[in-house]
């Protein structure tokens, strides 16, 4: 019985989703730690595509209690919504299987804004956001002047609060932005009923996770966005606003790192990336395309075609080391079937001289760097029907080798495909113990 975490390697998108569902069906809870909706989970269940923005990828399993976290920025409309279509194709969801932390901080309209009518002031600057409201709600509870949950829920408080709030919004929306003010009364009555309908599942939610440890029960922790999007260790300012990585699951759920039995990476056989920043390995030529049409690397949550190429091992080699990986679980490894030869990037030329450090990824840094590479060779067989390692041929577990040997981190499970059980499954996480790796 042990607590397990899941966090993207790369720059999000890894396949998180998929994978978390599939180790779900051995835990008893599910915790998402940071973030908000600027994150997309896709979970396949036979032809059914789910969605998840915020609730965990644990849902679609009766039995298993799902936990949106202290660290997590909630958009209380999308997660009414979320929760209304998951009840209308028959998922029960209620507070015996979901419960919201009430230290969350609440998004609210004017934090939307704000991100929008930014990333048009930064003009060819802009971070390509994913337009959520992330950035501005993550600002206020730094700035100490965020609502969370426990508001939201007290009507009396929420007005009081808000009224303060919108005055000062408005006034930078239309001032400083020259955007347009939001509406308080709107807010008000909206959001005031969202609260009376979350209310039932908004609780004190870290006592909760700490007895589900103590119990004995297996514990999935699950991050969102990935490594090099991280607001402090990611490639800075084109970063998300949270700690994804496993640290993010300490703050963002209140346990503590020695409540954590093994850390998990989750990383795509090649590296994809949405919005603005560096990406060393990008290919802007046929075989990006190729991975993005037979990847369908089109985001989760706003659409925008991902940016595709090789697979990145210093930037593994880096969130293993930012994040303690004791496993690695490799997605989407059929995508790369048909493409002679494969490419790593095992190492970057520095052309600046000034620059040293294997793992400086600031952009300045990052735009004087040129990816060395290592080929090996591709396979041509459809792989999506493996189960187990001996499925695959030669050249593909040859791939998969090199990976292990560079990160030096043991595989434990590969994606073979979109669906639930296109999974080649190693060794179940639960139970790994600290000493892997
Ligand atoms: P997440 O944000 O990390 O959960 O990943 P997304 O859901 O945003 O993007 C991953 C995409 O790849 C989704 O469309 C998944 O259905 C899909 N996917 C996940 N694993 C695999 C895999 O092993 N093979 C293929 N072909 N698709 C996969
Ligand atoms: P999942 O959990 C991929 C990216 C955005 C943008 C930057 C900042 O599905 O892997 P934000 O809206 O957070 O202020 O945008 O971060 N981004 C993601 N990219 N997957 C995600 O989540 C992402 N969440 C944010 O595209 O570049
Ligand atoms: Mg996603």
């Amino acid at each position: 019985m042990s607590s397990v975490v899941a966090v993207g390697a790369q720059w999000g998108d890894e396949g998180k989703g998929k994978i978390v569902d599939n180790w779900a069906a051995s835990a008893n809870m599910v915790v998402r730690v940071q973030g908000g909706n600027n994150a997309g989970h896709t979970v396949m269940v036979g032809d059914r595509r789910v969605i998840l923005h915020l609730i965990p990828s644990g849902i679609l399993h009766p039995g298993v209690r799902c936990v949106i976290g202290n660290g997590l920025v909630v958009d209380p409309a999308v997660l009414m919504n979320e929760i209304d279509a998951l009840r209308e194709s028959g998922d029960k969801v209620d507070a015996s299987n979901l419960i919201i932390s009430h230290l969350a901080h609440v998004i609210l309209p004017y934090h939307q804004a704000i991100d929008v009518a930014r990333e048009k002031w930064r003009g060819s600057a802009a971070i390509g956001t994913t337009g959520r409201g992330i950035g501005p709600a993550y600002e206020d509870k730094a700035r100490r002047e965020g609502l969370r949950m426990a508001d939201l829920v007290e009507p009396d408080l929420f007005k009081r609060k808000l009224k303060i709030l919108v005055e000062e919004k408005n006034a930078y929306l239309t001032k400083v932005l020259k955007a347009e003010p939001v509406d308080e009364e709107s807010i008000l009555d909206k959001y005031s009923a969202l609260g009376r309908r979350l209310k039932p599942m908004v609780t004190h939610t870290m006592p909760v996770i700490h007895a589900e440890i103590r119990r004995g029960g297996n514990v999935l922790f699950e991050g969102a966005q990935g490594a090099m999007l991280d607001i402090d260790h990611g490639t800075y300012p084109f970063v998300t606003s949270s700690n994804t990585g496993a640290g993010g699951v300490c703050t963002g759920a209140g346990v503590a790192p020695t409540d954590i039995d093994c850390i998990t990476g989750i990383c795509k056989a090649y590296t994809t990336r949405v919005g603005s920043g560096p990406f060393p390995t990008e290919l802007n030529d046929e075989t990006g395309k190729r991975l993005r049409e037979r990847g369908a690397e089109y985001g989760a949550t706003t659409g925008r075609p991902r940016r595709c190429g090789w697979l990145d091992a210093v930037v593994l080699n880096y969130s293993t080391m930012v994040n303690g990986f004791n496993a690695l679980a490799i997605t989407k490894l059929d995508v790369l079937t048909g493409v002679n030869p494969l490419k790593i990037c095992v190492k970057y030329k520095r052309e600046c001289a000034a620059f040293h450090e294997d793992f400086d990824f600031r952009p300045e840094v990052l735009e004087s760097s040129t990816p060395i590479y290592e080929e090996l060779p591709g396979w041509d067989e459809d792989i999506s029907g493996a189960r187990k390692m001996d499925d695959l041929p030669e050249k593909t577990r040859r791939y998969l080798k090199r990976i292990e040997g560079l990160a030096g981190v043991p595989i434990i499970a590969v994606g073979v495909g979109p669906g639930r059980d296109e999974t080649i499954i190693i060794k179940n996480p639960f139970g790994l113990g600290k000493s892997v790796g």
